[in-house]
């Protein structure tokens, strides 16, 4: 039995994605997978990570033990925590692993966010999978600026004792709110200065799916200012 704790350089760069691919190959080749969410936070309903993972793993394990913490607040989970009065037991959490790695070839845990996330207090991602030894995977997305995000992680795992196991580049769906300039200056280097204008025009940043409904009153478009300056809106100054 192994273990592999699959982190990254931010949320929404293809953790779960890269999880699920893992899982599904590992599952091709006859290996006996099981699947951890410690955390999940931005749950309203059924955690959506936790669910994919178990689908990829054909992971039969109850939900409570494949997610034991599900939050409602899409914060950090020291922070989603506290604001629902909920106590995150790390040894608990740290139990759970091991119990879970006992009982399958090999055990995929995804973190939330990245290594220097809190769960509870000071305690972070890093300090759990430094306890029980897990060796690291850093997920990062294929855009500008990801060696330094990646470099950062790889050195923070380090400080930690942790063994980094890998690396992989990713291609999530949608960039979090602000690297939509970015993908735009991707394509005007890419063409010609007339095709990118148009391009850029044509390809409306958005920000990464809103896992909480807005304000009554409030303007769907207001929760994004690249949409709201793409519909010429005056209110873009709203907070993504
Ligand atoms: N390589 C990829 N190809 C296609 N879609 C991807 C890829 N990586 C991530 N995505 C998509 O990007 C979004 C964010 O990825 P996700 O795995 O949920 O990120 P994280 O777990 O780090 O928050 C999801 O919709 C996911 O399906
Ligand atoms: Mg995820």
């Amino acid at each position: 039995m192994s273990t592999l704790f699959i982190t990254g350089t931010d949320t929404g760069v293809g953790k779960t994605f890269v999880a699920c691919a893992l899982a599904h190959a590992l599952r091709a080749r006859g290996v006996r997978v099981a699947v951890m969410k410690p955390i999940e936070t931005g749950v309203v309903g059924e955690p959506e990570d936790a669910l994919r993972l178990r689908a990829a793993a054909e992971d039969p394990a109850p939900l409570d033990d494949i997610c034991p913490y599900r939050l409602r607040a899409p914060l950090a989970p020291a922070v989603a925590a506290r604001l629902e009065g909920v106590a995150i037991d790390v040894d608990r959490l740290a139990g759970l692993i091991v119990q879970r790695a006992a009982a399958a070839d090999v055990l995929l845990v995804e973190g939330a966010g990245g290594l220097l996330v809190p769960i509870r207090g000071m305690t972070t991602f890093a300090e759990l999978a430094a306890r029980l030894a897990l060796p690291v995977l850093i997920v990062g997305a294929n855009r500008l600026g990801t060696i330094n995000h990646c470099a950062l992680t790889a050195r923070v795992a380090a400080a930690a004792g942790l063994t980094v196991r890998g690396f992989v580049l990713s291609e999530p769906a949608s960039p979090p709110c602000g690297m939509g300039k970015r993908r735009t200056a991707r394509v005007s280097l890419a063409s010609s200065r007339r095709r990118s204008t148009r391009e850029s025009r044509r390809r409306v940043p958005s920000c990464a799916p809103a896992r909480r409904p807005p304000p009554p009153g409030a303007r769907p478009s207001a929760r994004c200012p690249a949409r709201a300056r793409a519909a010429g809106s005056r209110r873009s100054r709203a907070r993504c």
